[in-house]
């Protein structure tokens, strides 16, 4: 089954993406559309599309438009998301998926009910590391606990410092280390300390402590002002696992207790095509979701985040 994908909001993320998914035989990289026709054209142009739209409706209204990826900022998922939805469209959308939980149980219900196929484009969920690691976990005896850092300073791009644009740390990084928690480890915590420094009325750094039921502590700071690096460490009784960009990562290191290496894994093929190929094979299923990143993971993410944002007051 080859698709026809058409991408709103040609930006930063939709321009790597792109690069990727040229290559991919499953995908005909079909339309753009921008709110302007000239930059529509131009990364069309670049990108090597067959049709450019100076309208995101322009584009709905297009019938050969199989899939739409929606690359806009989170601020505008949900209006974008209904937009495709009244068109009828495929939608796969970027993290985070909306501004809260209340927003994306909407869209998902509306979405339900008219049988449309919509995901998140949470890249962690479909890379073949993460699968890896599931398997590689027990290596390390019984897990303790994980500390997840994820900080780079973004102070200066306006997406993540306007409020209206959905600015902050939490659902810029946020949403990665604690995808991450949940997908490793599972749901059955709570949040026993979270603090949140604000710049203006932006989330511009995140500190939170989770306990989970069998014992497992989570600490994590998460940060758009300070390059913290991002790393995790999951600390278990024989030894640790030490992950780099545990998003995407190229390896998953293993350590012993005394910190003498034990293995390296390190032939992941990850990238952002996974995402597009479960959709693919999702569509081709007649399923509204994809397995590996169900409505219910991206409700919880959701809920989550509301949940820690009440620890600004
Ligand atoms: N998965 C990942 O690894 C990853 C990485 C980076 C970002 N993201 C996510 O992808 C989304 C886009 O991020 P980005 O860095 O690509 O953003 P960006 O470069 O700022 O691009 C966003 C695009 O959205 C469109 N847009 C529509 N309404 C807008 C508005 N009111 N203000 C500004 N732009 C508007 C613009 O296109 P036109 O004006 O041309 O229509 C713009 O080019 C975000 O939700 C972000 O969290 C994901």
């Amino acid at each position: 089954m080859r698709i026809n994908l058409g991408i709103i909001g040609p930006g930063n993320i939709a321009s790597i993406i792109s690069k990727e998914l040229i290559n991919l035989p499953e995908i005909n990289l079909y339309a753009v559309a921008s709110r302007s026709l000239e930059r529509a054209e131009s990364f069309s142009k670049v990108h090597g599309f067959k049709k450019a739209y100076g309208s995101y409706e322009k584009l709905l209204k297009d019938e050969n438009v199989d899939l739409v990826y929606i690359a806009t900022p989170h601020s505008h998922h949900y209006e974008h998301m209904m937009l495709c939805l009244s068109y009828n469209k495929n939608i796969i959308c970027e993290k985070a998926f909306t501004l809260n939980q209340k927003e994306a149980e909407k869209v998902l219900s509306v979405a339900k009910q008219k049988h449309i196929f919509v995901t998140e484009a949470m890249c962690t969920a479909y890379q073949p590391s993460q699968k890896a690691l599931k398997n590689m976990l027990p290596l390390i005896g019984e897990i303790k606990s994980c500390n997840l850092i994820f900080g780079v300073p973004l102070m200066h791009v306006e997406r993540v410092v306007r409020k209206e644009l959905g600015g902050g740390a939490l659902l810029d990084l946020g949403v990665y280390p604690l995808y991450f928690t949940f997908s490793t480890f599972g749901k059955d915590f709570e949040i026993v300390d979270a603090s949140i420094k604000l710049y203006e009325d932006i989330d511009e750094e995140v500190k939170l402590a989770l306990l989970y039921k069998n014992g497992i502590k989570v600490n994590m700071q998460i940060s758009v002002s300070q390059n913290l690096g991002y790393y995790c460490n999951i600390i278990g009784s024989k030894g640790r696992i030490y992950i780099e960009n545990f998003g995407m990562p190229k390896e998953i290191i293993i350590f012993d207790t005394n910190d003498n290496l034990i293995k390296i894994e390190n032939n992941f093929q990850n990238g952002y095509k996974y995402e597009f190929l479960a959709s693919i094979n999702a569509l081709k299923n007649n399923q509204v979701e994809t397995k590996e990143m169900p409505h219910q993971d991206t409700l919880f993410l959701m809920g989550l985040i509301d949940k820690i944002k009440e620890y600004k007051d």
